[in-house]
């Protein structure tokens, strides 16, 4: 992937621009005999974007959960003062598939697909060595260069709070204590908006270049009620209500319109029903062919089918081939409950657009579950909703929002919708780093950033 090539970049323009400072100062010291550091004429002379904070800074929010078209549940007027005076992807952000938080979360931190950051799913199984990943934090399972990382490795500072993955240790990043505070549900949102912003009273060179903050709504109450909840609306509310924090907090600091906000989600979320109108059984595909539950790693929302063939089966590409031939004849046969909503791959077959496939971790077997639909092994009786996501990126209810907000986003902008790995380069480019290898396009940032040093219309 080629590198993002900066006109100027931020940190040699920095250097010129405190080259001009020096000699400006110089100049004023001959000229007025005093000791040559008037603040106030300092700061007048320095050219937007920035007045305050002395290099680029940007301050990313995940809201996980947060479906496109919850903006207008109700008033969320923080994220509409994002909106109308920054960038919005006008019909949402696109997830990664599978649409699930860590994977989404680790494609917007490191721009790769699933299939090349390692983290497959929330929980899986590594097929050579059987151990279980289940959102644990050992190096081994996290490929890919996170932002924090990119940023550690060239000298800038990170903080996150909360973002998956970034407990991890990974090259120069070492979570340091005070800057990467351990994932705990019980801390307030209140107080993760407040720790944020208070690394903006740090001293000047200890200000971080990267912020990184994570909210776990309104995805619990999408999941425990399901997306057309009232009990969801106050959650959005609530979310919003948090985003303004944030807004309250950088106005009262002098420093809102020049922190690069980003406000995003990994993913949507759809009402799900444990009841035999939304279910197909597994079992139902018995005269077809018998899949043991052992060979299962994941019914839904996305099916995942590692067969345990005997280790003298040959040919076993060909034998799971044949699995997947006879369980889509089943589901096509009419004859299975909802079976026109499950449409098994060999994962080397599933539509390219999905990017799944070129990853040993990734079971052999997988099934595309139709919108809102669930698989089970059998018929349990039972009869609940509630909100779930995971399936396909393409539908429409697994996208999430994205606004960006400060001095590199036009205001009043509209661009269309993108994939969420195109995020790290921008992010990158705005911080002046050069991006490691990744599935974004390295033209990508210029179609939605402004130009470096451009100016930008205040009030
Ligand atoms: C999580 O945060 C709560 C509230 O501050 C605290 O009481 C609890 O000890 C924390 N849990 C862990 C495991 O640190
Ligand atoms: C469902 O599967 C379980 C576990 O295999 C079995 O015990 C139960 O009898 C099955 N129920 C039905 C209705 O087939
Ligand atoms: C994604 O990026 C990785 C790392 O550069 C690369 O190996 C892989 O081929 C890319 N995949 C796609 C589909 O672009
Ligand atoms: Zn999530």
């Amino acid at each position: 992937m080629a590198k993002t090539k900066h006109v100027l970049s931020p940190k040699v323009s920095l250097i010129l621009f405190n080259i001009f400072i020096v000699a400006a100062t110089a100049a004023a010291s001959t000229t007025a005999g005093t000791n040559g550091f008037d603040s106030q004429s300092f700061k007048i002379s320095r050219p937007w974007p920035f007045k305050k904070l002395n290099k680029p800074v940007v301050l990313m929010i995940s809201c996980d959960g947060f479906r496109f078209g919850y903006q207008f549940k109700t008033d969320t007027p923080n994220i509409d003062l994002l909106i109308s005076r920054g960038t919005e992807a006008k019909h949402g952000l696109i997830s990664v598939f599978p649409t699930m938080t860590f994977p989404n979360h680790y494609s917007i931190a490191t721009g790769l697909y699933p299939a090349y950051h390692g983290i497959i799913m929330n929980k899986f199984t590594d097929p050579v060595t059987g151990e279980v990943f289940n959102k644990g934090l050992q190096p081994k399972w996290w490929l890919g260069e996170p932002l924090w990382v990119t940023a550690a490795n060239q000298g800038l500072k990170a903080v996150t709070y909360f973002w998956p993955g970034s407990e991890v240790p990974k090259g120069s990043w070492t979570c340091p204590e005070g800057y990467c505070p351990h994932f705990n549900l019980s801390i307030p949102l209140e107080e993760r908006v407040d720790s944020v912003l208070s690394h903006f009273d740090r001293p000047e060179d200890e200000i971080p270049d990267l912020l990184m903050l994570y909210f776990d709504e309104p995805d619990q109450s999408g999941h425990n009620y399901g997306p057309d909840d009232p009990r969801v609306t106050i959650a959005v509310s609530r979310v919003d209500k948090m985003i303004g924090r944030v807004i309250k907090g950088l106005k009262k600091r002098e420093i809102f319109d020049e922190v690069h906000v980003i406000v995003l989600g990994d993913h949507g979320m759809v009402t799900n029903c444990e009841c035999d109108e939304k279910a197909i059984y597994i079992d139902d595909l018995a005269d077809w062919i018998k899949i043991p539950s052992a060979w299962i790693q994941s019914y839904s929302p996305v099916l995942a089918i590692s067969p345990q063939w005997d280790k003298n089966v040959e040919n076993q590409g060909e034998k799971n081939a044949e699995v997947v031939a006879k369980m889509n004849e089943a589901l096509s046969s009419g004859k299975v409950k909802n079976g026109e909503f499950l449409k098994v791959y060999l994962k080397e077959k599933l539509p390219e657009r999905l990017h799944y496939s070129e990853s040993y971790r990734i079971p052999p077997i997988i099934g595309m579950v139709g919108e809102g639909l669930i698989v089970r092994k059998n018929r349990t009786n039972a009869q609940v909703c509630y909100g779930d996501h995971g399936y396909d990126n393409q539908l429409f209810s697994m996208r999430t929002i994205f606004v960006g907000h400060g001095s590199r986003f036009s205001r009043g902008k509209k661009v269309p919708s993108f994939e969420n790995v195109q995020i790290y380069n921008v992010v990158a480019e705005i911080l002046g780093l050069r991006p490691a290898p990744n599935n974004g396009s390295s033209l990508f940032p210029r179609s939605i950033l402004l130009p470096f040093g451009a100016t930008r219309d205040l009030k």
